[in-house]
């Protein structure tokens, strides 16, 4: 199966980076396409633990080729930084990842924007990881953006940057914060030149070589279905497509190559900044999933909202996306409750509604319906079969299966790339 594409079927964070590491063992390539390092992808190995935010989770595997393609925004410190910390460990870098020139740089000023509107919005902010994705997906699609071809080039770079700060100095000196200096921009990002070159190529022809040889790609998705800027929670989303369709905008690969797509879901549900949750626990329950999960964020640190699993929005996911196959995280973190609740619908003043009857505001209101079943009482982290599970485990992952409508073809049991079950 030449193409695989993994996405987070809820609102992020359901261990994509924990699968990714897991199904990059049989890749020749493993390409992040969209997001930016507003993402925070978990991979706990025999190399260590890292919270990578740009660098493929493929990375690991030594004959994968890392891709880094066009849909992608990047903050270059960042990128830089996270290179050093995973040479350090051990793994080279250098001719193993590629970093497409069309890919957009995330600069001070998106940074400086994202903190101003989240302030102007107050109460109502988005909640947004801060690291300027709004603003530099707003100016790649107004045609405002600078990529890495134009760092690539100091004149086009310079000439680029002038404009951008003649309009973003306004507005930012008019919020009351000090202007952005050209010079030191250019001079910070002179550094930055010198020590991406060696990374940017044009991906294209090597993943279509690829695709013609049937070599196997991986396709890491990022961020979560419901923070999708079109199918999500809008305006709690962010920027960039999570759903199918943009693996081919943002890597260049055609729809019909994509076999697999592969659905990451949590045994529960988390969500990170604001917006809608139908199913959150703000209880003693929620703070268990919290501590017993370690639900707090890899980018920002932030505690993550917790709450029942939602079979309401993961049919949808499922039908969206078409998932071939899902795979449930985090089960283990389920093994000390007496009862576990499943979302398997809503009602609005006692009538069923669905999730895409209506905006954030219907969906405050709408009351989740749930089904209880009977926890198992069993440590199962680390679990490798199936048939070694719990009875009471099988039957929750049964009950998933019927309500996603999707088989259910990998199980993980605990942070490690071992800890995982391949349903057979
Ligand atoms: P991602 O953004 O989807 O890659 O997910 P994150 O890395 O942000 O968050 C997932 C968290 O859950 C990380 O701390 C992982 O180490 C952890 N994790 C992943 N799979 C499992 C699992 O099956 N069990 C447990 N207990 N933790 C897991
Ligand atoms: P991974 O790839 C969880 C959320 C933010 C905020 C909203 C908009 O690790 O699953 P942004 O900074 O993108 O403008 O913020 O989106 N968000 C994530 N939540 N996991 C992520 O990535 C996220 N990336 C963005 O918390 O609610
Ligand atoms: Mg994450």
């Amino acid at each position: 199966m030449p193409v695989t594409l993994i996405i987070g079927a809820q609102w992020g964070d359901e261990g994509k980076g924990k699968i990714i590491d897991v199904l990059s063992k049989d890749s020749h390539y493993v390409i992040r396409f969209h997001g930016g390092n507003n993402a925070g992808h978990t991979v706990i190995n025999q190399f260590g633990k890292f919270g990578l935010h740009l660098i493929p989770s493929g990375i690991f595997t030594k004959k994968a080729t890392a891709l880094i393609t066009n849909g992608t925004v990047l903050d270059l410190e960042v990128l830089l930084e996270e290179i050093e910390q995973i040479e350090k460990a051990g793994i080279q870098v250098k001719n193993r990842l590629i970093i497409s020139p069309r890919c957009h740089i995330i600069m001070p000023y998106h940074k400086l924007l994202d903190k101003l509107y989240e302030e102007a919005k107050g109460k109502g902010k988005t909640g947004t990881t801060g690291r300027g994705i709004g603003p530099v997906y707003a100016d790649k699609v107004s045609y405002n953006g600078i990529r890495l071809y134009d760092l690539l080039n100091p004149r086009l770079f310079s000439q680029k940057l002038q404009t951008q700060l003649t309009v973003k100095n306004k507005i930012i000196t008019a919020l009351g914060e000090k202007a952005l200096s050209q010079k030191e921009i250019e001079k910070q990002f002179a550094k930055f030149r010198q020590k991406l070159k060696p990374y940017v190529k044009e991906a294209y022809p090597l993943i279509q070589q690829a695709l013609e040889k049937k070599q196997r790609i991986l396709l890491e998705g990022a961020q979560g279905m419901f923070l999708d800027n079109d199918w999500g929670t809008y305006p709690f989303v962010t920027a960039s497509t999570i759903v199918t369709g943009g693996a081919n905008a943002g890597a260049g690969i055609a729809p019909r190559h994509i076999k697999n797509v592969v659905g990451v879901v949590k045994a529960y549900t988390t969500r990170v900044g604001s917006g809608p949750f139908p199913t959150e626990l703000v209880d003693k329950i929620g703070e268990k999933l919290r501590s017993e999960g370690a639900e707090f964020g890899v980018t920002t640190g932030r505690a993550r909202r917790c709450g029942w699993f939602d079979a309401q929005l993961i049919r949808f996911a499922a039908q969206i996306n078409g998932f071939t196959d899902i795979a449930i995280t985090k089960l283990d973190v389920l093994d000390t409750f007496e009862e576990i609740k499943v979302c398997i619908g809503y009602t609005l003043n006692g009538k069923p509604v669905s999730y895409v009857d209506g905006d954030v505001e219907f969906l405050t209101k709408i009351k989740p319906v749930y089904k209880t079943m009977k926890g198992w009482n069993t440590n199962t982290k680390g679990t490798k079969e199936y048939n070694k599970l719990p009875g009471n485990a099988k039957k929750y992952l049964q009950e998933l299966k019927k309500l996603i409508g999707t088989k259910i073809s990998y199980v993980s049991t605990g942070e490690k790339r071992e800890d995982i079950i391949i349903v057979k």
